[in-house]
């Protein structure tokens, strides 16, 4: 368990996000990114709580637990970063859910359908909307393949809660 007391900073205004943070560990949360799909909750259910406010609560792990689930997150919508001070490994901080992730560009990506209906897109991609503007950049983008998205072109996690 961490023994920091977490704290919740709440929006930081521009974007919607969400921070939340310990001594040793800072959490983004961006709703409009999220897909819904879970894997962090079910990963770490005591940490990730959608049913509480607030919903993520850092002192129920270890910063080092909560970083390898926020790695898996399959979009942008969970980010991490270490604070100054902090006693966690900069070297176990550096997967794709932290905010300073670099990865070497790949010639190509992947699109993968998924039976439920979210499309996964794999490497570092541009997404644009109709008028050319690019609206995101991201090596964890998931794509809305089922139409009811309400933040097309992205999954907004609809596919699941709709018939
Ligand atoms: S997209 Fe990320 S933050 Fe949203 S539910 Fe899935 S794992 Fe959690
Ligand atoms: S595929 Fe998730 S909302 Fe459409």
């Amino acid at each position: 368990m961490g023994k920091d007391k977490a704290t919740t900073l709440g929006s930081d205004g521009a974007d919607n996000t969400r921070v939340y943070r310990t001594d040793d560990l800072i959490v983004y949360w961006d709703a409009r990114q999220c897909s819904h799909a879970g894997k962090c909750w079910r990963n770490l259910p005591q940490v990730f709580r959608p049913d509480e406010r607030p919903w993520v609560n850092l002192a129920s792990a270890t910063p080092e637990e909560i970083i390898a689930t926020v790695d898996k997150c399959p979009t942008d919508a969970l980010k991490y970063e270490l604070p100054e001070g902090s006693k966690v490994n900069p070297e176990i901080a550096q997967g794709m859910g932290s905010i300073n992730y670099k990865k070497l560009e790949t010639t190509s990506i992947k699109v993968k359908m998924t039976r439920s209906g979210p499309l996964r897109v794999e490497g570092l991609a541009q997404v644009f909307d109709a008028d050319g503007e690019l609206i995101k950049q991201s090596h964890r983008i998931i794509l809305c393949g089922c139409g009811k998205s309400g933040n097309r072109p992205f999954c907004d996690g609809s596919h699941a809660s709709q018939s």
